[in-house]
């Protein structure tokens, strides 16, 4: 188990700057944070590959929040010089500008980073081996960021994320169900859907927090198949669940690995005194309800 400092709170207000905001994670976050008034840049405004713009950028804030990452994990295999630009040669440069600035750098981090096996959930001290390019790119983004700024880096790693803004699972399902009378989804990969405001709120509980560095998990507690995720979405809209047939992760090659195990422990979060997060079921009737119902009837 990772253990520092513990919780205090730090003065209300900060400056922050938010990197990648029109990203899924980054709009939710830019709302979740109003009360902080933070700034944030879309990759038009700022390049995370571009170090002097970075070093410009951070200048005057006390916390930068990376949202921002190259995220297209199959793609990544045949793309791996701008995957790791982004997500290992990019962090570092936020690094080195957060720490030249002073400012504490939360990074957002992944389940990828570990190789995909096991049947407890993963610690976040846990042996890190990431099974795709994709996963090695956001390894060596954390093995950066711990290498240039330990004392001012936090590490959040989440996983199986889902939000209204931007492409996602219940999406998917939700036009694939309108599309086809059967669906064949995978049961064998065991994760943690989480709702991007729920992470949101975690990272809001770290900048408010005195935490300055170590590494957490911000994902929803539990554990789901994708299947039992595609049941959930399919009741929340009123079809019969009966729909969606499991199937196995072989019979869907992808171009890049998928991990069988993605449990997150939340141990660190807990030895820091922060609430623990909430039941994946419980997150996503609130994340249907207030939002993820508009996505039955939308047009993609
Ligand atoms: N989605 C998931 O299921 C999931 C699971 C685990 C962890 N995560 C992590 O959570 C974080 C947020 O993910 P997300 O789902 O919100 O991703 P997202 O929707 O793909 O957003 C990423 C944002 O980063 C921007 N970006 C890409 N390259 C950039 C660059 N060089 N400089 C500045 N901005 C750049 C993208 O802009 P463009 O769109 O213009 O390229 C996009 O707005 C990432 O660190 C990701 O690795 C996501």
């Amino acid at each position: 188990m990772v253990v520092g400092a513990a919780q205090g709170t730090r003065n209300p207000m900060s400056k922050v700057l938010v990197v990648g905001a029109a990203g899924m994670l980054g709009t939710d976050v830019m709302s979740v944070l109003e009360h902080h008034n933070p700034r944030g840049v879309t990759r038009g405004e700022l390049d995370i590959t571009v170090a002097d713009q970075v070093q410009r950028a951070v200048q005057g804030f006390d916390v930068v929040v990376n949202c921002a990452a190259y995220t297209r994990v199959d793609d990544a295999e045949t793309d791996r010089d701008q995957a790791f630009a982004i997500n290992s040669d990019g962090v570092a440069n936020l690094a080195r500008a957060a720490k030249t600035e002073g400012s504490r750098l939360i990074h957002l981090s992944t389940d990828y980073v570990f190789d995909g096996q096991g049947t407890t959930p993963l610690a976040e001290d846990a042996p890190t081996g990431g099974l795709s390019v994709y996963g090695e790119s956001k390894r060596a983004g954390e093995e950066n960021l711990l290498e240039i700024y330990s004392s001012g880096g936090i590490i959040l790693r989440t996983s199986w994320l889902y939000g209204l803004h931007g492409p996602s699972f219940p999406r998917t399902i939700l036009k694939a169900g309108r599309e086809r009378e059967q669906l064949q989804v995978v049961n064998d990969q065991v994760g943690q859907p989480t709702w991007t405001l729920d992470v949101a709120h975690m990272i809001s509980m770290v900048i408010d927090s005195s935490v300055s560095s170590g590494v957490f998990h911000a994902t929803n507690a539990g554990q789901a198949t994708w299947w039992d995720f595609a049941q959930r979405i399919f009741r929340a809209a009123g079809w019969y669940p009966e729909r969606i047939v499991p199937t196995t992760t072989d019979k869907f090659p992808r171009p890049a690995p998928r991990p069988a195990w993605s449990v997150l422990g939340h141990d660190n979060w807990a030895a820091y005194g922060f609430p623990a997060p909430r039941d994946w079921t419980e997150a996503f009737d609130e994340a249907w309800a207030t939002q993820l119902h508009t996505l039955i009837t939308e047009d993609s």
